[in-house]
């Protein structure tokens, strides 16, 4: 909190602009009103409300199922109410503050709790606020769930199921999930429990190949053979993909119509289906501007970095496209590639992209880092005090 008195009078628009009803934030026509505005000394991070609420609209019209969005994506208050004027109505939240956040900003969304390991603490809370949908992935979890809602009878128990390896860009096996043998064992156990259950999966995140979702949906299947258990829900999870340099995906209408075509190849056309989007709703919504602290020769130092939001650039070298804005524009030099230093300590700050931008690129300048609405602000962390508190809106 010392840090947030501190420095929260740096970090607000001189001239305080129009409120954008659909986010709640100022709202601003160009990222270049941003910067004249701006009097802060960190990083600010930007949302296009319009963007979100189209990726919103492709997943409300073409999802074969219900839409919920996994919240820990962009927690932003401003990307919930987004969404929710938008039309999302259910979200998936992983813990105790993420469902708050929720409900403070939509209190009669409905949530979903799909962590596959939560504390007693939050299971209570969640049931408590009204929560009846539940992840778990061992008989542990189950009976903690159980426990703690009283075996209530109107729960809804997801089994969380461990693919085979994948080919997502960021895969989510190995952590949670059950294997085959278990998952047999767990839904025979939870059927006794559950008013309706189950089965939900992650393909793993930014995944390009929609086969994928196909073969998550045959393995489901082969399991419930093997079970003999039947179930009312299917949840294809997350890991929809966006177009980050060097990563091309379909049109997500393939990853839809592929869902579509395997839930009826495997005989789950009248199961409730869901979806959990995270990085499709909001990655092309959000970027964030970092300003250039110092040149030195081929590397920019800038005001946010791998602490910062720039974690994936950083820790998965993904080259997120950039945008050079200046103060005092003038005609741009023939480009160069650049490396850029976060404002930490560490030298583990270091995004090395290379990223591509004017030759003549200098202290002063503003870099906006694009495609970064999802997992970029989410993971900013205050380390060695760079952090930002400004989140605006531009209307493009
Ligand atoms: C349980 C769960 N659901 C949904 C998501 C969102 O995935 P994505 O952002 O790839 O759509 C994640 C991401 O880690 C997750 O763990």
């Amino acid at each position: 909190m010392m840090f947030k008195t501190e420095f929260a009078p740096l970090a607000r628009p001189a001239i305080l602009p129009d409120i954008d009803n659909r986010s709640g934030l100022p709202a601003f026509a160009s990222v270049g009103d941003v910067l004249r505005a701006y009097e802060g000394d960190d990083a600010i991070f930007v949302l296009y409300p319009k963007k979100i609420a189209a990726a919103a609209k492709v997943f409300l019209n073409g999802f074969p199922g219900k839409v919920l969005y996994a919240v820990k994506a962009n927690p932003h208050p401003a990307v919930l109410k987004t969404l929710w004027t938008s039309g999302v109505r259910t979200f998936d939240g992983a813990s105790t503050r993420e469902s708050e956040l929720v409900r403070a900003v939509a209190p009669s969304a409905k949530l979903f709790l799909m962590h596959p390991v939560k504390s007693r603490a939050t299971i209570r809370h969640a049931y408590n606020e009204g929560v009846r949908d539940f992840a778990f992935d061992s008989s542990d979890e189950l009976a903690k769930i159980l426990e703690e809602t009283g075996y209530a009878d109107d729960l809804s128990l997801h089994l969380r199921l461990a693919l085979p390896k994948g080919e997502a860009a960021m895969p989510l096996s190995g952590k949670f999930g059950a294997t085959h043998e278990e998952a047999v064992e767990l839904l025979r156990d939870a059927r006794h429990h559950a008013a309706l259950l189950g089965v939900t999966f992650h393909v793993g995140s930014q995944c390009l190949n929609s086969a994928e979702y196909g073969r998550a949906l045959a393995w489901v299947r082969a399991i419930l053979h093997k079970a003999g258990v039947s179930i009312d829900s299917v949840d294809c999870g997350g890991g929809f993909p966006v177009a980050y340099p060097g990563m091309a995906p379909k049109p997500m209408d393939t990853y839809f119509d592929a869902i579509r075509e395997a839930l009826q190849a495997n005989g789950f056309d009248g199961l409730q289906v869901l979806g959990e989007p995270g990085r499709a709703l909001c990655a092309q919504g959000g970027s964030t501007l970092a300003r250039v602290e110092l040149r030195k020769g081929e590397d920019l130092y800038l005001n946010d970095g791998s602490y910062g939001s720039l974690f994936d650039a950083a820790q998965c070298a993904w080259k997120f496209p950039v945008k050079l804005h200046r103060a005092a524009p003038r005609p741009a030099a023939p480009s160069e590639m650049f490396r850029f230093f976060g404002p930490t300590c560490d030298s583990l700050d270091v995004m090395n992209g290379p990223f591509d931008l004017p030759g003549d690129v200098g202290e002063g300048d503003w870099i906006e880092v694009c495609h970064l609405g999802a997992y970029g602000q989410a993971l900013s962390s205050r380390f060695n005090g760079f952090y930002s508190e400004t989140t605006v809106a531009v209307m493009a």
